[in-house]
């Protein structure tokens, strides 16, 4: 038997044995793995001395066993041998043995956890490699289209070699280049574009299967389907999903909509009832139009619609129909005559927040909550009041996030950050969390937190610490909830004279070029926490002997893992690293947490007795607890109304993706 190096956390030899049969859900699992191991490494002697050639014909050969219904798992050690040695001839990185326990993980199904900066986008290959043989699709998602390029371009050399082929899904792709991508043996992708593929794909199924001409109108074919008629996916076999926890759990709160019209389609909408309430006042009556008072109707006389016509308008509205212009005019001037702010009706914030019109019952003067006018009146008098215009999408179909993942025969995922969600996985995907040890021991060092009773002494004591580093050459990474916040950082570096980049994820492209000097000497970068995520950061020559990249959070966000997700951002592989927690008395997560009140008080606190401020660290790490727990709830809520909403579906014969109420 060969030699087996001791690997991080993973037990071998006789301890292993033991193991396997008695420790607790996840040693067990790591001691067997642990066997596989040893199998994958017997075959490495015997593929170092052949050819490419023969390396693919092997890759070949084990396709044929998997399309002949041999059980994965038996070719799982020679799949993963030559996983390693394709890699190593191409890309000349050799999985490393926590690698490959990772990969042998994601092929049973669970989520590993590694952290940032081991190596994720490797030990995706393996998984992926297995399940792509058997020629059904494998699929990877991920948070956005440039981690899903680049990952796929970094891997394409391995499977090359091993003679399957490889697609990406992008934004901007056609219906044509979809199907392509869809096509490969494997495919990578985010998370929402093979969730909307999935919805019009089934869209068009159904148009194609039972033709309900005049359900969606032309507009919607149109709009759906602009390529040929023909869906994009494969069916849904396996994917592993990067970035698990954001794209399995922080995302899964609002489910994928497609509505009937397109979002175009509304844009231009929206415009033309904003226009049209803009210009209704310019109409004159009895010149422009005749109002007939009986039918409370307008209609534009031939000098109104040439105004209409002649009239400068936004390009948005470039190709409207003039007949439909004419139409949005006389509802416009309609509405400029007959509704009255605060007789017809009232302008207040509703559920969400924002401004809603709230009609006015004429009969009795009340508030009449919830009721809408018909035939675009009370769209124009949103667009009136210049608040939210709410068209109807005809909303069309659906999908949560769970159920799109849990649609596939087989799941897996990977983040650096899954442990505090184990649970969650476990009830809501069936999963089980593996802690995949690192391949070198972690040295990332977490200063002690500092909680200040204002932000703005939290801001300076920040640019201090910042201007510190700097001094001593340490690359710093300041992560901020919002852009605003990125701002006022930006603003006080800037008065303090230190060089700096901003990013908010706007140019997620030009952004991870930047996040990936983020560890050359001296560089400072401000980001809100997603900027850049999955990006690497390798550190300039001396900056390890300095201390390596410091990463401070400037304010804790509404979930944990995000936080320590930024905090990942240092000590990568090993590397040196430390991070430091900021807060304040008035940071936001009081307010989400425990409600205004609280929030004030302690604001008042702070700024009366700013000494106090440290001892209520574990306050605001409680009111974070508070806010994850009810996102947690909220994604229970969403989960049980999705499971009733479907069987009721199902009793009524209808499609449960499909023609969905409200
Ligand atoms: N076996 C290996 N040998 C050499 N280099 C490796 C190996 N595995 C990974 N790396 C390198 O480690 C770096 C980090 O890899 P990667 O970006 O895939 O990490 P990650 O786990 O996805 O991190 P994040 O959580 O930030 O997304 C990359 O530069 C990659 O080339
Ligand atoms: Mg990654």
């Amino acid at each position: 038997m060969t030699a087996v190096p001791k690997v991080n956390g993973i037990p071998t030899g006789w301890q292993a044995e033991m193991l396997a049969i008695l420790g607790g859900p996840v040693s067990r699992r790591l001691a067997r793995w642990g066997k596989v191991i040893e199998q994958i490494l017997a075959f490495e002697p015997e593929l170092q001395k052949e050819s490419d050639r023969d390396l693919k014909k092997r890759s070949l050969s084990l396709r044929y066993r998997a399309k002949s219904g041999e059980p994965l798992a038996k070719i799982v050690p020679e799949g993963y041998a030559l996983v390693r040695e394709a890699s190593v001839r191409t890309i000349k990185q050799r999985h490393y043995e926590v690698q490959m326990i990772g990969g042998i993980s994601l092929f049973n199904g669970c989520i590993a956890e590694m952290e940032t900066g081991e190596g994720k986008t490797l030990t995706a290959s393996l998984p992926l490699y297995i399940h792509a043989l058997v020629g059904k699709g494998a699929h990877l998602a991920t948070v956005n289209d440039y981690l899903a390029e680049r990952d796929a371009n970094l891997m394409r050399p391995i499977y090359d070699l091993l003679g399957l082929s490889v697609g990406v899904v992008l934004t901007k792709d056609t219906s044509k280049e979809r199907r392509e991508a869809y096509g490969c043996d494997i495919t990578y992708g985010t998370a929402k574009e093979f969730g909307f593929d999935f919805l019009r794909d089934r869209l068009l199924l159904r148009r194609m299967g039972v033709t309900q001409a005049g359900l969606f109108g032309e507009i919607t074919a149109a709009a759906l389907d602009p390529g040929g008629e023909q869906p994009v996916q494969r069916g849904a076999h396996f994917v592993l999903v990067d970035e698990a926890d954001s794209i399995l759990i922080d995302e899964a709160r609002t489910p994928l909509i497609i509505g009937s019209i397109g979002d175009k389609a509304i844009e231009k909408i929206v415009a033309t009832y904003r226009w049209s309430a803009e210009v209704a006042p310019q109409f004159v009556d009895d010149e422009h139009y005749e109002y007939d008072h009986d039918d409370k109707k307008v209609e534009l006389t031939a000098s109104g619609r040439q105004m209409v016509r002649l009239m400068p308008k936004p390009t948005t509205l470039a190709n409207m129909g003039l007949v439909d212009l004419y139409q949005y005019i006389e509802r416009a001037i309609r509405v400029h005559r007959d509704y009255h702010l605060d007789r017809q009706y009232v302008v207040k914030p509703g559920d969400k927040g924002t401004d809603e019109i709230v009609i006015v019952d004429e009969n009795t003067g009340r508030l009449a909550e919830g009721r809408k006018w018909r035939d675009g009146i009370h769209q124009a008098v949103e667009a009136k009041e210049k608040i939210e215009v709410t068209v109807p999408t005809g909303q069309a179909a659906r999908i949560t996030v769970q159920d799109l993942f849990l649609r596939y025969k087989y799941l897996a995922g990977m983040t650096g950050t899954a442990s505090s969600a184990s649970r969650e996985f476990r009830k809501v995907y069936h999963k089980v969390v593996i802690p995949v040890p690192t391949n070198r021991p972690a040295q990332r060092r977490r200063l002690p937190d500092l909680v200040f009773g204002t932000a703005d002494e939290k801001w300076h004591a920040i640019v201090q610490e910042i201007r510190d580093m700097h001094q001593e050459g340490r690359p710093v990474l300041i992560g901020t909830r919002s852009i605003d916040k990125s701002i006022i950082l930006a603003r006080l570096l800037n008065l303090a004279g230190i060089e700096h980049k901003v990013l908010n994820a706007h140019e997620v492209e030009k952004e991870a070029e930047i996040v990936a000097q983020a560890g050359q000497p001296g560089r400072v970068v401000v980001a809100t926490n997603m900027a850049g995520r999955g990006t690497d950061i390798k550190l300039g020559p001396g900056v390890a002997e300095t201390g390596g990249l410091h990463v401070i959070c400037t304010e804790l966000h509404d979930s944990a893992r995000i936080d320590r997700q930024l905090m990942g951002r240092c000590g990568r592989q090993g590397d040196p690293g430390t991070v430091r927690q900021y807060m304040s008395l008035d940071d936001d997560v009081i307010r989400t947490g425990f409600g205004p009140e609280s929030a004030e008080k302690l604001e008042a606190l702070g700024k009366s007795n700013s000494a106090a401020a440290q001892g209520y660290a574990n306050y605001l790490k409680r009111a974070q607890r508070k806010v994850e727990r009810r996102h947690l709830r909220d994604r229970f809520v969403l989960l049980y109304h999705e499971k009733e909403r479907k069987k009721m579906q199902r009793e009524m014969g209808q499609d449960p993706y499909l023609d969905t109420p409200d």
